[in-house]
């Protein structure tokens, strides 16, 4: 019998729902239906995610993206048999609406439901790619506000390897492009006023590069690009912009790969799954399948849509956990989100 899981995705400023089946037979699941929202015009008038704004628009949007994915897939709500949803990390309002519409139609339609851990989403979302990959593997959890190293043994069998000490990858990305004047999300910009830039203009730091262990530190590179931003600022010329953002840019795609191979070394894998909204940066892929080639290691990537947050990628974790028997879903509707929630702390 196969499986056929909605699943909500809310915790930030993305609604997602998306329709994931799941065959009996073992195989990857497939993508059905897939409708999302970014709130992101909303909050650019604020440089920044406003959480009650984001509230409110995830409660405007879920019903119609619903129906939208539905209906993409052909099928209605009486063929779901397993409503999964966020449960955290993210905000914890924008969390309550996803978790509360997903409850409420599970005890509609008389179907258990499934929260789901956000990062899972991101690790898992890989495997809905034309070229899925097989575990083991090390994981590079790169969003806007995770960076983490991990190993992972099968679903549900997570081990922290290394991890930021303070700022996110994305964060590094978002901040340092407010300090050079750009809008958010800083990512995407940066990355492409990067593009005619000169990555070796700047000597930015590459903090904790040689500690010896799998960490990062992101939050003294933001402080170097903000002294480098201040001597250029109104400057009749745009090329120093660019040029820093280049550097920066550098700076932290340099880190994320050489802590990735380093975390290939440790564990004596030979496959890396790069994932979260950093994931899509185009230098960051470049570097590290070119770094990856020369050692024989493989990397996966979700497709590019799936790389920043999404509903399928929770109707996904919840099919493969489900699949493999590491998740029971609940059939009480209580629900409750978790705002704050290591990974390798799910059961
Ligand atoms: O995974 P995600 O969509 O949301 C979280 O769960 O946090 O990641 C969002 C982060 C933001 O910091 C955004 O600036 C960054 O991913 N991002 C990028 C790019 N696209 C998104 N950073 C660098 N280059 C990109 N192309
Ligand atoms: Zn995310």
């Amino acid at each position: 019998m196969s499986l056929l899981v909605l699943g909500f995705e809310s915790s930030c400023d993305e609604t997602g729902v998306a329709l994931v089946q799941a065959d009996a037979n073992g195989a990857v699941p497939r993508l059905l239906g897939d409708a999302l929202h970014s709130q992101v015009a909303m909050h650019a008038e604020y440089g920044g995610v406003v959480p009650e704004l984001a509230s409110r628009d995830h409660i405007r949007r879920v019903l119609p993206l619903a129906r939208q994915a539905l209906a993409q897939a052909g099928k209605g709500l009486a063929d779901v048999d397993l409503v999964a949803f966020t449960r955290g990390p993210g905000l914890a309002g924008a969390l309550l609406v996803g978790a509360g519409v997903a409850c409420a139609l599970g005890a509609a339609l008389g179907r258990p439901v499934l929260g789901v851990h956000h990062l899972e989403g991101h690790l898992l979302s890989p495997f809905l790619s034309a070229d899925p990959p097989e575990f083991p593997f090390v994981a590079l959890l790169v969003s806007g506000g995770h960076t983490q190293l991990m190993r992972v043994d099968g679903v549900g069998r997570y081990h922290i390897l290394g991890e930021t000490i303070d700022d996110a990858a994305g964060e590094a990305f978002d901040k340092s492009a407010k300090l050079l004047g750009l809008g958010y999300p800083g990512g995407p910009a940066l990355a492409r006023l990067a593009d005619f830039g000169d990555a070796t203009a700047y000597a930015l730091p590459r903090p904790l590069l040689h500690s010896g262990d799998l960490n990062f530190s992101f939050a003294g590179l933001k402080t170097a690009v903000l002294t480098q931003a201040r001597k250029i600022e109104g400057l009749p010329c745009e090329q120093p912009r660019a040029d820093l953002a280049a550097s920066t840019q550098a700076a932290i795609v340099e880190v994320l790969v050489k802590k990735s191979l380093k975390a290939l070394d440790a564990t004596g894998l030979a496959r890396l799954v790069v994932a979260g909204g950093v994931g899509a940066n185009q230098q960051l892929r470049a570097d590290l399948g070119r770094a990856c080639a020369r050692r024989g290691a493989r990397v996966h990537y979700p497709e590019l849509h799936l790389c920043t947050d999404n509903g399928a990628m929770i109707a996904l974790a919840a099919a493969l956990r489900v699949q493999a028997g590491v998740s029971q879903p609940a059939r009480d509707y209580a629900f409750d989100v978790r705002p704050r929630w290591p990974l390798d702390q799910v059961a």
